[in-house]
């Protein structure tokens, strides 16, 4: 069994930090979201990986090399244009040739991971096993229409009305058959191969399509808040430990990661959280849910709930929460006098004070 990684696209939907980063690389808990899906199809025993890259392909391939440090042997598949997820199976059916394989969207995020599904996949190998979740906003997503037993009748890809709230995950088990249903289908309305609709051609004809309802978490992260959401879930996942060092006046409390090089002065760190390596924290609290990335110094100032990237200052700042801040960002405080607040903000950005 092989695995197809999507990290194509031009990943321009996830402001802020896609300005620079594709979002398949944006660090969640310090880790790129690419390093969680790659980690957890070795740890499904699966050691041949292709990668679809577009756009940002020198980037992914900078980040994840061959594939040896996870234990795997990628291949980079390039797509010349984000023609859609069914578009990406056509393109990488040399690669695959005639082995199954699980298509896993390079930004998806699974608590648990996929190992125990792959194993049911290869023991029972129906033609296509797909997973639903419940979601709050089904039309950003595929959405399933099942029956009472729960057998897919339909599926609809981001459907302005709904016919049910279970949304189609975004990891995909596939044997040979999908082949045909790629070669099968047009391009949707927005002018995409829809895998949801190569899913709708094998539900009409005679293929047997599983799906499993997933009670754990997944996400797809297209928004700030899936974002701080998807932190907060790693890091209640992550294992404490200090590389770093922490002087006797400051509190580490919970579980928290101190990274190598990371230096805690006079300051509290409310775990889960995170600090990562090269980075200061002092005179400052650092609360639940925080991944603070390399290089940054947090002076005098509170933050809790938050993804700070790397080479990142604040100073002074008073009670900093639920927020995202990209790279090499300084937030102080104004000068005195006069009072004012002074900005200089990229585009897209946003600030809430009061
Ligand atoms: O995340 C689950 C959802 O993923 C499903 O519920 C939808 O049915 C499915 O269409 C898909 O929707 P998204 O809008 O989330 O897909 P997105 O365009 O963001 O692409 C997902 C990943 O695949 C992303 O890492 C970029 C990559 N990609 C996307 C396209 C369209 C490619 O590599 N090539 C492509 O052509």
């Amino acid at each position: 069994m092989k695995a197809l990684v999507l990290s194509g696209g031009s990943g321009t939907r996830l402001r802020p930090f896609t300005h620079t980063t594709p979002k398949q690389l944006v660090p969640v808990a310090n880790k790129p979201v690419l390093y969680y899906v790659l980690e957890d199809i070795a740890r499904a025993g699966i050691t041949d990986v292709g990668i679809v890259v577009g756009e940002t392909a020198d980037e992914i391939r900078k980040a994840v090399g061959n594939g040896e440090r996870f234990g795997l042997r990628v291949t980079y598949l390039p797509q010349e244009a984000p023609l859609g997820l069914a578009h990406a199976v056509l393109i990488a059916r040399d690669y695959l040739g005639d082995d199954d394989f699980v298509m896993y969207l390079g930004d998806n995020f699974v608590a648990g991971g996929i190992a125990g599904l792959v194993e049911r996949f290869r023991h029972e190998r129906p033609d296509v096993q797909i997973m639903l979740t419940r979601v709050s906003d089904p039309s950003c997503f595929g959405v399933a229409e099942t029956a009472p037993g729960g057998r897919v009748i339909s599926l609809q890809e981001k459907p302005a009305f709904p016919r049910s709230d279970m949304a189609v995950v975004g990891i995909y088990f596939f044997t040979p058959v999908v082949h045909k249903a790629v070669r099968a289908i047009s391009p949707s309305a927005r002018g995409e191969l829809e895998i949801t609709d190569a899913l709708q051609w094998l539900l009409d004809g005679p293929y047997d399509v599983r799906s499993t309802t997933i009670a754990g978490y997944w996400k797809d992260t297209g928004n700030p808040a899936d974002m701080l959401e998807m932190n907060r879930l790693v890091l209640d996942g992550m294992e404490q430990g200090t590389e770093g060092e922490a002087d006797a006046s400051s509190e580490l409390v919970g579980r928290v990661r101190i990274e190598a090089g990371a230096r805690i002065l006079n300051s509290r760190i409310v775990g889960p959280a995170v600090i990562g390596p090269g980075t200061l924290v002092e005179n400052s609290y650092v609360g639940p849910y925080t991944s603070i990335a390399e290089n940054c110094r947090i002076v005098d100032s509170e933050i809790e709930f938050s993804i700070v990237l790397g080479d990142s200052r604040l100073t002074g700042t008073g009670r900093v929460q639920r927020s995202l801040i990209g790279r090499n960002v300084t937030v102080t405080p104004a000068p005195r006098v006069p009072a004012c607040v002074r900005l200089i903000l990229g585009d897209d950005s946003r600030v809430e004070f009061t």
